[in-house]
């Protein structure tokens, strides 16, 4: 075991664990920040995804120990539900899921594109989302969804 102390939607978090322990365990378990999901826990869902300085990473295989001293953001450090962040009010906007469970990883794998291209087209957000299932088949929408939040947010 090991005192980590992670950034996390920007404040300071001290955790105890053993420093293997996947990103995801400790976002959820002792942090209590559930919105963040376990799917398959073998990189291959996208459920799992969050933001570490600024870029998609699958905590299911992140060991907490690598991420200490960067700054983490969930789907609770985005927005809340009086504030969405542009993509969260974009996917409300387009209703883009139905049984929600791959619904975060989705929004924070599109926040993760949005800083980098600002203007995506429907191919690149495909590309930036092929890694990410859904098994009620929302893509439609979540596409839809995201290039709604593409043209909400400001050019840079
Ligand atoms: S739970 Fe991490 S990719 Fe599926
Ligand atoms: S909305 Fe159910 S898995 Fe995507």
């Amino acid at each position: 075991m090991a005192t980590l102390t992670l950034t996390v939607n920007g404040a300071a978090r001290s955790v105890e664990v053993d420093p293997d322990t996947p990103l995801l365990y400790v976002l959820r378990n002792d942090l209590e920040l559930t919105g963040t999901k376990f799917g398959c826990g073998l990189a291959q869902c996208g459920a799992c995804t969050v933001l570490l300085a600024g870029r998609a990473v699958r905590s299911c295989v992140t060991p907490v120990s690598a991420v200490a001293g960067q700054a983490v953001t969930t789907i609770e450090g985005l927005g809340s539900p009086a504030q969405p962040d542009p993509v969260q009010a974009a996917f409300i906007a387009e209703q883009a899921a139905q049984c929600g469970y791959c619904t975060a990883g989705m929004v924070v794998a599109a926040r993760a594109l949005l800083e980098q291209n600002r203007k995506p087209t429907e191919a690149d957000v495909k590309q930036a989302l092929a890694g990410n299932l859904c098994r009620c088949g929302s893509h439609v929408r979540v596409i839809r969804a995201v290039l709604r939040a593409a043209a909400a947010m400001p050019a840079r």
